[in-house]
This record gives structure tokens, C-alpha cells and sequence, in this order.
């Protein structure tokens, strides 16, 4: 009885991807809607009067002045940076430099870890994303910490064992073996084990030697259903860097395919300033490309052009890249990705972001069959929006004619106080409109 239940509310998910045929055929909107909640998965969807008469002795939650979506997903974090955002003044290297360095030296302290490990999560639930995947440090404790955050609350999470065994401070140096035999310990340990899984995370090109990443390598040869998460071509500098670094490489992405740490299971972040033939190499191995706005305006990184990716018919997610990132909330990242694409000569539609910030996430993770939408057999990671949460928001979309004109202005001037309830497979986490 305990494990099931029956929500009522405004229920938003997705039939299709609405970059592509009419926003219509994508959107499944009921505004009189339920979900049947039984075992953590969505067990049944449909309408309020129906569920209602179907499902007459479970407990019964009424948000019906709430719409109800699937949980947002980050599908590209820095956990141990949380303390850092919002750091003032650099481009990207010496943003490493200055602020992220010295901070993710602390982490071989695991309470440290696990101090930050625990707000950080809960800052995510409060913010609506229910998965992320997020880097860790050289630490081990560091993902011990993530991990065992995420597995106390029931939650999704992806995360890795940063790997660096050059070009940063020698606190915060592995080296081959002990990049390789840690991120294989703590794979073993923690992938797949509830709800979490391992992503080998070699950090970018410039922090390893070709032997590590030659080494991480064949280690996701050994274990190709785990994730592969790191940055690529996110700045100019550093793409010169990559070049003096591996000159015997075609591009920033060769690099990568070179030392087998290209392919679908790869998540690679920024992807701003990439060749006509990293593109085509892209598309071809169906890596991701994780836009992350906020970060990419926050450290002056330059455009991700989301439309015309989209077009090319390239896989795109959607992150926050906390800390460089200057938002932990998907909704800030949403409105960014927007403005972005404005400068680059297109207005994505409200469905398209949300899109990017749920399915194409999962999709991203390829857990697209388990999270990222409402559909029945998916797992009830669930949010409550309030659309009406600032008197400037709630002017603006009482009398917006559809759905996606009503959430467009919490899309782009909401925050953690839209978030009004957060379910994780299908465990209320807390109503925060108490909080
Ligand atoms: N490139 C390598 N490491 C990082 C990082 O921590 N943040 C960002 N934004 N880019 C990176
Ligand atoms: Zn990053």
C-alpha cells in the first residue's frame, strides 16, 4: 500500500522530439491529468476523474494547481565546484588555476566531500533535477561521497573519478595506474548498484598524458556500457593548447578518437568551436554534445549553436557545468540556452528547451527507457511547478493561451521557488512550499 500512490495535477510530457515535426504532435498535455505511482515507476497516466475512480484506495495527493512534469536532468556537473560558483573574473584556464584547483584539493578530506556531496544533492532536488551526472575530483572518497548521497535518497545519479595526471597542481595529480586501478575499483564498487552508475572521466585532454588517456581507453573498452564523460573544445586557448599538446592529432576530437574515447556512450561537454569534420565524426559515432550555456556566457566561452546542431542531426543535452556555471537551476540553463540561440539567429520554442532539459538528457545518458519523461513504465522521478511563482511570472502567464506560453515565463525568469514538490522514484522528497 505504502508504495503506491495517485498524484493529481497538470501532467506535461512528451510524445516526440519537437525539434522536429509539429510542437503539437510532441506535446502530451492534460490539464486535468494523474499519475499512479506503484513500486517507483509510473504505473498508470491519464485523466484526474478516471485515475480517480480506477484507483480508489490509494493515498491521493492533489497538485492540480501545479503542473507536474518529469524531474529535469543536468547531464554535466562539477559537484566539488559547488562552493566556488560564481567566482569572479577568468577565462577558462585560469579559472582552473585559480578557483577550481584549490578547491578540489580539499576533497581528499571525505568529510569535506561529504559535507558538499550532501548540500549539493539536496540543491538539486530543491531545483527540480532529480539525475545528474557529475564529475568528482582525483579523490576516490570524492565519488564514495557522491554516491552514497544519492544512494541514501533513492536517486539517480551518474558520476566519475576526475582523472588528471598533468597540468595541475601536484595535489591534485593521479598517474596512469592509479587513474586506471581507482576509476576500476570505484566502477566495480558503485556501477549499477541501485540507482547510480560509473562514468570514466578523463577531465580534457590538456590534464592527461596519452598514456593516461590511453589507459582510460581500454578501461571503457572493458566496461562499454558505462558512460565516458569529459570537455572538448570549449575555448580557444585551450583548443591551442590541445594542438601544442598532441600534435600529431588532427583536431581536439581526434584526440579522443585516437586513444578510443569516442562513442555513443560519450558525453562531451561545450562542443562550441568544433570543425566540419569533428562534427561529421561526432554524428557518425552519435557522441553527445552537452550544451552548457550558462557556463559558456559565464567564462566567455563563446555560442553553442543548438539549432543548427539539431539540424545536422547531432545528439544535444543540456547543463548546467556547475561551477562554471553560474546557476544550479535548469530553468536559469533554459533561459540561457534560449538567449543563446537568439544571438545565433534562432528562437528555440519553450517545448524545445524543456525537451533538451528532460528527454534529450536521458537520451543523452541513455537511460531514456527509465527516466526524462511521463510515461507509463518509466521510473517516477516527478516535479511540481508552480507557474505562478513571482507576481512578475504569474502577470505573465494567467492568461497565456497554451501550455508552453505558460511555462515559457518560468522557463525564463523562475527559479528553485517554481519547484513546488520533487517525487524520487516516486518518494516524496518534500513539499517545498513548506520549506
Ligand atoms: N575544462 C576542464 N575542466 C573544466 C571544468 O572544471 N569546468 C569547465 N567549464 N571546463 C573545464
Ligand atoms: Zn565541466
Amino acid at each position: 500500500m505504502g508504495r503506491k500512490k495517485l498524484i493529481l495535477g497538470q501532467t506535461l510530457g512528451f510524445n516526440q522530439d519537437p525539434f522536429f515535426g509539429s510542437i503539437q504532435a510532441a506535446t502530451a498535455y492534460n490539464s486535468s491529468g494523474a499519475i499512479y505511482i506503484k513500486d517507483g515507476l509510473i504505473s498508470d497516466l491519464g485523466n484526474r476523474t478516471e485515475l480517480l475512480s480506477k484507483y480508489r484506495d490509494v493515498p491521493t495527493f492533489d497538485y492540480s494547481n501545479y503542473l507536474l512534469t518529469a524531474g529535469m536532468i543536468d547531464s554535466h556537473a562539477h559537484y566539488p565546484q559547488t562552493r566556488i560558483i560564481a567566482s569572479w573574473g577568468a577565462r577558462l584556464i585560469e579559472w582552473l588555476n585559480t578557483y577550481t584547483f584549490p578547491e578540489e584539493e580539499k576533497f581528499g578530506d571525505i568529510d569535506y566531500a561529504r559535507q558538499t556531496a550532501e548540500f549539493y544533492i539536496d540543491t538539486l532536488l530543491k531545483n527540480g533535477i532529480t539525475t545528474a551526472s557529475t564529475f568528482c575530483t582525483i579523490h576516490p572518497v570524492s565519488v564514495d561521497a557522491i554516491f552514497e548521497s544519492a544512494l541514501s535518497r533513492g536517486m539517480r545519479i551518474v558520476a566519475g573519478k576526475t582523472c588528471m595526471d598533468r597540468n595541475a597542481p601536484p595535489g591534485l595529480l593521479d598517474t596512469v595506474n592509479s587513474g586506471y586501478d581507482d576509476s576500476k575499483r570505484l566502477l566495480e564498487r558503485w556501477h549499477n548498484k541501485d540507482r547510480l552508475s560509473y562514468a570514466i572521466s578523463p577531465r580534457f585532454a590538456p590534464t592527461s598524458s596519452a598514456e593516461q588517456l590511453e589507459a582510460l581507453g581500454s578501461l571503457w573498452q572493458e566496461y562499454p556500457d558505462c558512460l565516458m564523460q569529459t570537455h572538448l573544445s570549449e575555448q580557444v586557448e585551450e583548443i591551442a593548447w590541445v594542438g601544442s599538446l598532441f600534435p600529431s592529432r588532427k583536431d581536439y576530437l581526434d584526440v579522443y578518437q585516437h586513444f578510443n574515447l569516442l562513442g555513443k556512450r560519450g558525453l562531451y561537454g561545450h562542443c562550441i568551436h568544433l570543425s566540419a569534420r569533428e562534427l561529421d565524426r561526432l554524428k557518425e559515432v552519435e557522441g553527445k554534445l552537452i550544451h552548457c550555456p550558462t557556463s559558456n556566457l559565464f567564462i566567455g566561452s563563446g555560442l553553442f549553436r543548438t539549432w543548427d546542431r539539431k539540424a545536422d542531426g547531432l545528439n544535444v543535452g543540456l547543463a548546467t557545468d556547475t561551477g562554471g556555471g553560474s546557476s544550479f537551476s535548469m530553468f536559469r540553463v533554459m533561459a540561457s540556452a534560449y538567449e543563446v540561440s537568439q544571438l545565433c539567429g534562432h528562437a528555440l520554442h519553450p517545448s524545445q528547451l524543456f525537451w533538451l532539459a528532460t528527454v534529450a538528457n536521458a537520451q543523452a545518458l541513455h537511460m531514456e527507457d527509465t527516466i526524462g519523461n511521463l510515461q507509463i513504465g518509466l521510473e517516477a522521478d516527478i516535479i511540481a511547478i508552480d507557474l505562478y511563482s513571482t507576481e512578475v511570472i504569474s502577470q505573465r502567464s494567467k492568461d497565456a493561451e497554451n501550455i508552453w506560453d505558460k511555462l515559457f515565463p518560468t522557463i525564463m525568469m523562475g527559479n528553485q521557488s517554481a519547484i513546488r514538490n520533487v517525487w524520487v522514484a516516486g518518494n516524496e522528497f518534500g513539499d517545498l512550499s513548506r520549506n
